[in-house]
């Protein structure tokens, strides 16, 4: 079964239950799902306002860009 879900996170929620902050993804492109990687930065470089990016099952690479008619900005 393929799923297309609809992200437009484009960084971590922070979570502080302890000394330390935890950072839990909400992009979807974390390598370390929950725990935000990182990975969000680099897809800042990839992803334009009204554009929707469809990733790879790896959710490393774009393999198709099209317009988003679900975006409000
Ligand atoms: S929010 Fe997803 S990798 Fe950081």
């Amino acid at each position: 079964m393929a799923r297309l879900i609809y992200h437009d996170a484009t960084g971590p929620a922070r979570v502080d239950p302890q000394d330390k902050p935890i950072f839990i993804c909400m992009c979807g492109l974390s390598q370390d799902l929950p725990r935000c990687d990182g990975s969000h930065k680099a897809a800042r470089q990839n992803e334009q306002p009204g554009k929707l990016c469809i990733y790879d099952k790896a959710r490393r690479s774009v393999i198709e860009v099209r317009d988003d008619s679900e975006a409000t900005d």
